[in-house]
């Protein structure tokens, strides 16, 4: 048994708002003992024996999904899980609230992505066990940000004191807002979001951050400020999200981070991408040291063992 205490302070996982700093600590410290455990070789206990996690994924996943599964299976637990949405009766025309109701009966735990905004919130409305939002359109991605977290710590060993720049898609991506959320919480932190003026952040969500955070810079230009990061996020650009593909063209090769862009970089500054990559990360920057993607997936498993278990006694 791992002991751990203390409660999270949320019982749904809806959004990254919820997260506390506390949540943070709680999670953190128990993710990096299942990391310790597992780079031992010991084994995991098995803590979650009894539970079933239901894995509903109404869009395309290949981390979230298989971290969340693995990490129910690590602890003991078992899943049942619904992949694409191709096989439920929302096909037939059941509602998110009924599968709601219905898939509580099933199950202890529940994660779920889909397309549509909101939509994971008004599922759990419904659901009477604990609900994890793995992604609702553009808008969230809870999870994502509590493993990105854990990466910056353990790389940097702080989340306070950084410069750290963004890059891509802030319009339609999830994970950077998520993140921010989280960022915002510690001090004297500098925010360089850096994209093309069509992919800018939402203008509210700006001015939240601005009023929370030491200093936030927009930029379209990533050369004028590579020698200032402690971390580099790099994110995809959101085709699926885009109505008109013409505009996707436009600027999904606005941004390559290979080895001339990041030449003037401090040689301590971390790589990071919620990850899939399309083109946005050269294949060369891989066998680098500053490269922590892969290391973040991995992340990903031990934050989501964590966070499920935590969540399971909530
Ligand atoms: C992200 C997502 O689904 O929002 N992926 C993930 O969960 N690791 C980022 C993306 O798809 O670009």
């Amino acid at each position: 048994m791992v002991a751990i205490a203390e409660k999270l302070s949320f019982y749904h996982l809806i959004n990254a708002e919820q997260i506390k700093k506390k949540d943070i600590e709680l999670i953190c410290n128990l993710a990096s003992k299942y990391a310790d455990l597992s780079r031992k070789g010991s084994k995991i206990p098995h803590d979650n024996e009894n539970l079933i996690l239901a894995s509903l994924f109404f869009e395309s996943s290949t981390r979230t999904r298989f971290s969340f599964e693995s990490a129910m299976q690590k602890l003991g637990g078992k899943i049942i899980s619904l992949e694409q949405g191709q096989s439920s009766s929302t096909n037939k025309g059941e509602t998110l609230s009924d599968m709601g109701r219905i898939m509580s009966c099933y199950a202890d735990l529940i994660v779920m992505r889909h397309a549509v905004e909101g939509s994971v919130a008004e599922f759990a409305k419904y659901a009477n066990v604990p609900v994890i939002n793995a992604g609702d359109g553009s808008a969230h991605h809870p999870s994502q940000s509590l493993l990105d977290i854990y990466t910056i710590l353990s790389e940097k060993k702080r989340l306070d004191n950084l410069t750290i720049g963004l890059v891509g898609d802030f319009k339609y991506g999830r994970t950077v807002s998520s993140l921010l959320t989280l960022l915002s919480y510690y001090p004297n932190n500098r925010i360089i979001l850096i994209s093309h003026d069509s992919l800018k952040y939402d203008i509210n969500k700006l001015n939240m951050l601005k009023s929370l955070v030491d200093e936030v810079i927009e930029t379209t230009d990533l050369s004028k400020y590579i020698q200032d990061l402690d971390v580099l996020y790099v994110t995809r650009i959101q085709k699926e999200r885009f109505n008109n593909l013409l505009a996707y063209e436009k600027v999904k090769d606005n941004y390559h981070i290979n080895q001339e862009a990041i030449k003037n970089a401090k040689k301590n500054m971390i790589i990071m991408h919620p990850l899939p990559r399309i083109n946005e990360i050269a294949p060369e920057i891989d066998s680098l040291p500053n490269a922590k993607y892969f290391q973040q997936a991995q992340n990903g498993l031990f934050v989501r063992m964590a966070l499920l278990n935590l969540i399971a006694k909530a």
